[in-house]
């Protein structure tokens, strides 16, 4: 009896951070074409360009989880990922026109990868210890995908982004 509360408690928590991921990520859908018309490198274009096909798969494999548990895909208002994406659309006002503006889009798009990563990291888990295997190699693909956007992002500031912002101040 007890063991069933607990699991059934710990599904209702994956459903409901489930739903959290997948605002999330539609949220970001929307939000990564604008990323990528503000950004002046050509090489930060093409990663948020190239983020935005991965997060389009990455909602489909939300959608997966979701028939796998036997629910509707359904999101449920974040207001961490809206406050999250806020902030970078301030700066893109704020660094308009200025040097500092690519490097101030690398640290939005970080901040974004970062809660996806803690959201994709917990929901993984959770999986494994539910048994949910399938759904377990779904959120993990996804997981790779944003930590690797996530390097991409350090090389580009590294590379080039803040250096251009430090030589043009
Ligand atoms: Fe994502």
């Amino acid at each position: 009896m007890e063991t069933t509360m607990k699991t059934k408690t710990l599904e209702n928590l994956f459903h409901e951070t489930l739903k959290d991921i997948y605002y999330a990520e539609r949220k970001i859908l929307r939000a990564l074409p604008k990323m990528a018309r503000g950004a002046k490198s050509p090489d930060l274009k093409a990663a948020f360009e190239k983020h935005e096909q991965e997060t389009q798969t990455q909602v489909e494999r939300l959608q997966q989880v979701f028939e796998l548990i036997g629910k509707p895909a359904r999101g449920k208002t974040c207001p961490a990922i809206d406050g999250i994406i806020e902030e970078g659309e301030e700066a893109l006002e704020a660094f308009a026109g200025s040097p500092a503006l690519d490097a101030s889009l690398v640290a939005a798009a970080q901040a974004v990868e970062h809660y996806e990563i803690a959201r994709y990291g917990t929901l993984r888990r959770w999986a494994q210890v539910l048994g949910m295997k399938d759904a377990a190699k779904l959120l993990d693909a996804t997981l790779q995908e944003e930590g690797a956007t996530d390097e991409a992002l350090t090389k580009l500031a590294d590379g080039s982004v803040n250096q251009a912002a430090l030589e043009a101040a």
